[in-house]
């Protein structure tokens, strides 16, 4: 039997990209899976999956959806939140760099609200991205938001114990997050994953099989696993 049959998750930005992988993998491992974002909906395959509305940045919103679907065993927060700044520093309007702190924020609100209604063996994952450790030109504000995330999980894992917490840090992936098509698409991706050991930009499956290791793995708390094509050492 399956380690995620008659476990409940709540999957933020459950919707797409790399939350709908998750979503569709717990849901065909027999888990029942709340996957949520602003819209509610799903393209595509939403075979045993429900869906719900809420927006990370409404907290009021968030204690009601906890409330709607707790208890839980699982809460994945993979939502983008808002915009990221980029470019350099020095030239960065300052209330783009706060706002890209709304990807931060919307992880915390959902941890605080969340977190009491996970079973006293829940697990929590939360999505960073490897410019974390890895900041290549342009990339600062996504970095600092980055390795906030992973700090985060890191100094909250002692408090929560023994509920757990892990961050999973994926490189480029192709999710609706870049939102060009056609042979544009194709020419952003690799010119971004050229220099990567692996190549190619990653598939949001393979993200989520990272993220459902950490979930089940019931050893594993307090830190961050990489699923990055190698990016962190190129
Ligand atoms: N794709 C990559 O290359 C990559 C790399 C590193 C890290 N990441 C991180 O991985 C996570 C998932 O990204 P993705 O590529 O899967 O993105 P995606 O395909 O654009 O999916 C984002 C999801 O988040 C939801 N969302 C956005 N803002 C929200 C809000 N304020 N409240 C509730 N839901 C919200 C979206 O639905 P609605 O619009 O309907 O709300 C959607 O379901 C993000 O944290 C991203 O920063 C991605």
């Amino acid at each position: 039997m399956s380690r995620f049959q008659n476990k409940k998750a709540l999957v933020l930005g459950g919707t797409s990209g790399i939350g709908l992988a998750v979503s569709r993998k717990l849901a065909d491992a027999g888990a029942e899976v709340i996957a949520v974002s602003r819209r509610g909906a799903i393209e595509g395959d939403a075979a045993g999956i429900q869906v719900d509305s809420c927006d990370v940045l409404d907290r009021k919103g968030l204690a009601e959806l906890f409330d709607r679907h707790g208890p839980l065993d699982y809460l994945v927060c993979a939502a983008t939140g808002g915009a990221r700044a980029r470019g350099p520093f020095l030239d960065m309007d300052l209330d783009a760099f706060q706002g890209s702190f709304a990807k931060l924020w919307g992880y915390t609100n959902a941890v605080h609200a969340g977190v009491p209604h996970l079973k006293a063996d829940g697990a929590v994952v939360l999505v960073s991205g490897s410019p974390a450790r890895r900041c290549r030109p342009g990339m600062l504000a996504i970095s600092t938001v980055g390795n906030a995330v992973e700090g985060f999980a890191r100094a909250l894992a002692p408090e929560i114990a023994p509920k757990r917490i892990n961050v999973v840090s994926p490189g480029i992936i192709d999710t609706p997050m870049f939102p060009v098509s056609g042979k544009e698409r194709e020419e952003t991706l690799s010119n971004m994953t050229g220099s990567h050991l692996i190549p190619r930009a990653g598939q949001p499956e393979e993200v989520a099989e990272g993220i459902l290791f950490v979930l089940g793995n019931e050893f594993v708390t307090g830190t961050t696993v990489d699923v990055d094509g190698g990016a962190l050492l190129s």
